[in-house]
């Protein structure tokens, strides 16, 4: 059974859909720990509510980032961590906590990487016209959302789309394919030789 983190600081419905895809039996992994750097992000309600450690890890701003990533890194490790998943957390990660999990920390962004990186990513394709946008698994690097591609689904964008009815329809594809890809990942079946696509949620 692996053991996974969850990082996020706000919503948590990407969590909420790690948990109710990977707590369940006979999983081959589960959400051991949820940490967020948000006092007020819902995500933590949502990893109290299913009985899952929790803490809120302040942070002071950026001189204090190596400080915050040593006190991460230690409750995970306390917490005997095996992978990362970030859901909506909104803090760039350094060499210092990545070196502690190489290779081993995932993130969900909303949109087909590489197009749309950084905020607002469902905004940016509306705004440059495109008919397709997703989402994307991919590992964490020092960049932003720049790390190896893992998987992605495919979302179409409609006529009279705006910006919240295009980020329910990605986070909904977004709540298919994290607990997917988290599984496989688990599994060891997910190797950084080359994306896995997935359309609107069918498995391969
Ligand atoms: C998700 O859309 C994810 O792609 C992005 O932040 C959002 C978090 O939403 N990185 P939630 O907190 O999981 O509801």
């Amino acid at each position: 059974m692996k053991r996974i983190a969850v990082l996020a600081s706000g919503n948590g419905s990407n969590l909420q859909a790690l948990i109710n895809q990977l707590n369940v039996p006979s999983s081959p992994a589960e959400i051991s720990l949820v940490v967020s750097n948000v006092a007020s992000a819902h995500a933590l309600t949502r990893g109290r509510e299913a009985g899952i450690p929790t803490f809120f890890v302040p942070h002071e701003g950026k001189e204090d980032r190596q400080n915050h990533e040593k006190l991460l890194v230690q409750l995970l490790q306390e917490y005997e961590t095996d992978f990362v998943c970030l859901a909506g957390f909104m803090r760039l990660l350094t060499h210092r906590f990545l070196s502690a999990y190489p290779q081993r920390v995932l993130n969900t962004h909303p949109s087909l990487l590489p197009s749309f990186p950084g905020k607002h990513a469902p905004e940016q394709a509306l705004k440059a016209g495109v008919k397709m946008t997703g989402c994307t698994i991919h590992l964490v690097d020092e960049g932003i959302d720049t790390g190896p591609i893992l998987a992605q689904a495919a979302v179409p964008v409609l006529e009279n789309d705006n910006v919240s009815s295009l980020t329910s329809r990605i986070q909904s594809a977004e709540h298919q394919l994290y607990p997917h890809v988290a599984r496989l990942f688990a599994q060891g079946h997910v190797h950084n030789k080359g994306p896995l696509f997935f359309l609107n949620g069918c498995s391969p």
